[in-house]
């Protein structure tokens, strides 16, 4: 009995709204710190990340940088009005690392940025849809939702969604029904993960992603790529844009950006982003934290860091050791990965569940996944070594033979 967690429990569900934390008596362990790899509970109990938090903390937990930045205050500035420094070369670092002639916003959440893309979009082309994919998932927020794929996301809210979305399988053969939606006219935007994560690791085929180039060209309709989940170096290239060589016109980045703080963007090739126009005196779409000085000084140290471990070739030596040792001793189980990005696939609902529950009392961090929880996923963080990688492939495989 995890007798801390227990109590901590018990406050929440008096505190929070029901529908947010699963709570079943001493589950789940309530969490009080992190180092590296190695995270802690209220109860002394120590668990090993290879989860990374949802993608997020890649360089491991509490990195000493963050903290350097911290002891140097200056934590907030006013985003559209008073910029800091940092926002701006953060900015100019971004344009730089998509290759150039890139403008953007910065913003908190992954669902902001989805749907600052998305207004782009809906400004740069009338009409009241968009394209998106059977299993996509792009953030809960209701522009965001109005995206996803998922029906549970969407159940109770799905009358007061701003727009309507089309979804296609994530196949090539979809090509054709993509582009009868376009000539039907009133289609804003396409907008997909060239990785999906929350789906369970799915890479949309690479001719899906060329043709959709092709059609969203022809037919001027903006191509939205969703890498708040893929982007800085999960697939081993700095963006999956260029894993796949198709360049869209806009991209939706967050998750590692920083390692540790809410901080997003909407970033699109200059020529799109001319739409907003000019300021005459007052944003039009604006919040508090845009361009927050401290997150944006931290992420400018994240980038810096993942340069300096070369985390592109990281995630691919990881990916290798991780096939590996799959061969060796993973049976009876369907595996993804690319990069640092993997799942393993139960093919049964709510198994996903099951076995981060399992691996959780066996000390290990994952994040169960999948449209109906089918699917239990790793994102290791870059510094992961081979051997607990094994060591968590071992007790997988213990779980797998139960
Ligand atoms: C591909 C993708 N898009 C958008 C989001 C939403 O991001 P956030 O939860 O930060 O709003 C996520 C979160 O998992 C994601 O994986």
């Amino acid at each position: 009995m995890r007798q801390r967690s227990f109590d901590l429990l018990k406050i929440l569900r008096e505190v929070e709204e029901g529908d947010f934390t699963f709570v079943e008596g001493d589950f789940p362990p309530v969490l009080s710190g992190a180092r590296g790899l190695h995270v802690r509970d209220v109860d002394g109990n120590t668990y090993r990340d290879l989860s990374s938090f949802f993608g997020v903390c890649m360089l491991g937990h509490s990195p000493d940088f963050v903290k350097e930045e911290a002891r140097r205050g200056f934590y907030h500035s006013m985003g559209d009005l008073l910029p800091s420094r940092e926002k701006i070369l953060l900015l100019e670092r971004l344009s730089e690392l998509l290759g150039g002639s890139w403008k953007g916003l910065l913003l908190s959440d992954g669902a902001d940025a989805v749907e600052a893309c998305l207004r782009t979009a809906f400004l740069f082309k009338e009409g009241k849809r968009v394209v998106a994919f059977e299993g996509a998932y792009h953030g809960t927020s209701l522009g965001a939702l109005s995206a996803t794929y998922s029906r549970r996301f969407r159940a109770r809210v799905s009358s007061i969604l701003p727009f309507e979305s089309v979804f296609f399988p994530l196949e090539e053969g979809s090509l054709e029904g993509v582009e009868e939606e376009m000539k039907r006219g009133g289609v804003s935007a396409v907008i997909i993960e060239p990785v999906q994560g929350r789906a369970g690791i799915r890479p949309a085929p690479r001719r899906l992603l060329e043709g959709l180039r092709e059609l969203t060209l022809k037919h001027r309709v903006p191509l939205i790529f969703d890498e708040i989940y893929t982007g800085f170096y999960k697939t081993g290239a700095v963006f999956a844009k260029d894993l796949f060589g198709v360049e869209p016109d806009l991209i939706a980045l967050g998750k590692a950006m920083t390692t540790a703080f809410p901080l997003s963007a909407c970033m699109g090739k200059t020529w799109i982003m001319e739409v907003w126009g000019k300021s005459s005196g007052e944003a039009s779409y604006t919040f508090t934290f845009s361009g927050n000085p401290f997150f944006s000084r931290v992420a400018l140290r994240a980038l810096d860091e993942y340069e300096r471990i070369k985390a592109g070739e990281r995630a691919l030596l990881i990916e290798g050791w991780i096939g590996e040792e799959v061969k060796g001793r993973v049976r009876g189980i369907r595996h993804r990965g690319l990069g640092v990005l993997h799942a393993f696939d139960f093919a049964v609902p709510g198994e996903g569940f099951r076995a981060f529950r399992w691996l959780l009392q066996r000390g290990w961090i994952t994040v169960p996944s999948g449209l109906s929880g089918e699917v239990l996923e790793i994102v290791p963080p870059f510094i992961a070594e081979r051997e607990v990688l094994a060591e968590f492939l071992a007790d997988l495989a213990a779980y797998l033979r139960l």
